[in-house]
């Protein structure tokens, strides 16, 4: 999703900001652009194209400067062509261009117009009332060159300039209804940069080379690795203003007047982004195979069961809630599915899971002593933030992340937090952070079942002993990776898959149904084996690959019912057995077996066929695996 970059430095700061871009390119992107401040005017280049051609172009057009903004562009509201990709210039009444020529690519899109650019500006978030700010500003003679609503921010600052920058955003930002970081500049003030969020992660970055008096602004602190690991993390509201070796933060006051405000300036060590691909063909290819890796570096701190695992003070909390409510989004939201059998079945504590973007909007039933659980890889959903504020303002205080990254918003708005150690997820589609988030996800059941006094000293050194077994257990399962490249030239040539699962296993369905869907394009559904006779069936032809997870457990038997209705009906099944599972490879069925059958941890095995089938079913189908069309890895919008 949108990434942000900014500067002010007095060396030529390009090459900081196309890298900058490059490191978020991770978050999906479909342009991407930079302006800079040079020769007393602002002059930009944009591309829909990779940030390495437009690292190409920038050389080309000799663009260079100390200050400038740089941004990534996932497209909400206009398509995603050049002329809607940022930063954005002004087009007023009130401006007049210096030395009689516009930006280096405006001459087209401005023809016609006064005057252009004396604000520059790069935008991620939504503008809700762009329509209203649109017509009231063209009423005031500001042309609209693009479709985007982030267009009416930078003529909104430009009406209001007035020779102080930050007094002009000041004005501006009570105008805007919506979600949104910024970075603004002005063609004016060359050595400024103003940057604002909310709603939208932004960060401030202090110093940088020496003696350059650099100061910048991202949308993470990884996007500014190997420059500066001093990060301010601007709260909502905040109002940043970087200037050549200074810079302040202000917010809004209960009357609306902007004050100075200290923020702490953290010492972060970043990670570098894109990680070296290795043997891998592709990042998510890399990321399976990391798992078990990612799940001994999420155990390595746990040397037993407690409530402290999640923060000083959690035992006292976990041993009055009454209940749990998981918020999440995508695989997040399926790994609270499965928790919610774990959280009912061992720690005996009722569960709700919801969609994050359902529940911030509908009426529900508030209960003070709720355990609210947001879970995250990227922690800057913006869906799951605001589901979290929330159920907050209904009075529930009491939250907890299960969230991959620590300097995450996520984090920081949350009481207690499992961190957990995947590492930096760049495939677009999410697996490590998956089997790590159920890890965190587990302890968290054993720790209230603990403070319930649900757990007793031999029942936590069965489960800790599973737990350490995991990596060498999910290392087996990945060795089966070429009987499941076998299947997946089958199904490269299909358009639909059903995927059924019972019990825990059936939210496992439903991830492999959306691993499949995002990275291959295949229609997938998932559905509990027994609603089968209810609907689904209908479906069910020679054509239609039936996906099914069958581990060893008490629901088998009901599971093997369901595939005999589909095999009566000419259905071919792809089963996913384990150790024990009778079930075997005959006319129409195929069966892979995982060695070991896993009991309440068995979902964490059982997915990683499924990402593996996805992902070998997208290589055959030649799809851009890492960067699925449409999607972005990091959602920042609602
Ligand atoms: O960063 P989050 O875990 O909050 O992201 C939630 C979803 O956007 C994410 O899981 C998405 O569904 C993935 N593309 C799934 O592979």
């Amino acid at each position: 999703m949108c990434g942000i970059v900014a500067a002010v430095s007095s060396r030529n700061i390009v090459p900081v900001l196309v890298e900058g871009l490059r490191r978020l390119e991770y978050r999906g992107y479909d342009s991407c652009g930079v302006a800079l401040h040079q020769n007393g005017e602002l002059r930009r280049a944009r591309s829909t194209a990779r940030v390495a051609e437009l690292a190409a172009n920038v050389a080309a057009d000799r663009l260079e400067g100390g200050t400038g903004i740089a941004h990534t562009r996932w497209a909400t509201h206009g398509a995603p062509v050049v002329h809607n990709a940022h930063p954005h210039f002004s087009h007023g009444p009130n401006t007049s261009p210096r030395h009689g020529q516009t930006s280096v690519d405006d001459a087209g899109e401005a023809s016609g117009i006064a005057a252009a650019g004396r604000v520059g500006l790069v935008h991620n978030g939504i503008i809700e009332n762009h329509d209203e700010l649109r017509a009231e500003l063209k009423a005031k003679g500001y042309a609209f060159v693009t479709q985007t609503d982030t267009e009416v921010i930078a003529h909104l600052v430009d009406h209001y300039y007035d020779g102080d920058l930050l007094e002009a955003v000041e004005r501006a930002l009570p105008r805007l209804r919506g979600a949104y970081a910024i970075a603004v500049f002005c063609r004016d003030e060359p050595h400024r940069v103003i940057g604002a969020r909310h709603g939208s992660p932004l960060v401030l970055g202090v110093g940088g080379v020496a003696g350059a008096n650099e100061n910048f602004l991202a949308s993470d602190a990884m996007a500014l690795a190997g420059v500066t690991d001093q990060i301010v993390y601007l709260e909502e509201g905040d109002v940043a203003d970087i200037q050549l070796g200074k810079y302040w933060v202000v917010h809004a006051d209960a009357k609306g007047v902007f004050k100075g405000i200290d923020r702490p300036v953290r010492t972060v060590v970043a990670h570098t982004g894109a990680a070296e691909l290795g043997p891998y063909r592709h990042y998510m290819q890399k990321e399976i195979f990391e798992q078990p890796r990612a799940i001994a570096d999420t155990l390595d701190a746990v040397s037993g069961i407690s409530p402290e695992l999640f923060g000083d003070g959690a035992y006292r909390v976990f041993k009055g809630v009454e209940q749990v409510l998981i918020l999440a989004c995508g695989t997040s939201y399926y790994s609270g599915s499965v928790a919610k059998y774990w959280l009912e079945g061992i720690a005996k504590i009722p569960t709700a899971v919801e969609v994050a973007s359902e529940y911030r909007y509908r009426d529900s039933v508030p209960n003070p002593k709720t355990l609210v659980v947001t879970i995250s890889q990227s922690g800057e959903t913006a869906d799951t933030l605001a589901a979290l504020k929330h159920a907050r303002s209904l009075g529930m205080e009491h939250t907890l992340t299960i969230c991959n990254v620590a300097t995450s918003a996520m984090v920081r708005e949350c009481a207690m937090a499992c961190v957990t150690r995947a590492g930096v997820e760049i495939g677009v589609a999410s697996t490590k952070a998956f089997t790590t988030q159920l890890v965190g996800l587990f302890l968290l059941t054993l720790s209230l079942a603990q403070a319930k006094g649900r757990l007793s000293d031999e029942g936590e050194a069965v489960h800790l002993k599973a737990l350490r077994h995991l990596p060498v257990a999910v290392q087996s399962v990945l060795a089966l990776e070429p009987q499941v490249i076998a299947w997946s030239e089958e199904f490269a040539r299909k358009e639909n898959a059903l995927f059924l699962g019972r019990g825990m296993h059936y939210p496992v369905a439903m991830e492999g149904a959306l691993k499949l869907k995002e990275i291959s394009y295949i229609h997938a559904e998932a559905y509990p084996a027994g609603e089968l006779k209810h609907g689904p069936l209908a479906l069910v032809t020679a054509q239609m690959p039936v996906v099914a997870i069958a581990p060893n457990d008490a629901l088998l038997e009901k599971l093997e019912s369901n595939l005999h209705e589909v095999r009566a009906r000419g259905g071919e099944l792809f089963v996913f057995a384990d150790a024990g599972t009778r079930i075997e490879p005959a006319e129409g069925v195929r069966v892979i077996r995982l060695p070991e059958h896993y009991g309440a941890l068995s979902p964490i095995l059982h997915v990683v066929p499924l990402q593996l089938l996805a992902y070998h079913t997208a290589v055959a189908r030649g799809t851009d695996v890492d960067k699925p069309r449409n999607l972005a890895k990091s959602v920042t919008v609602e």
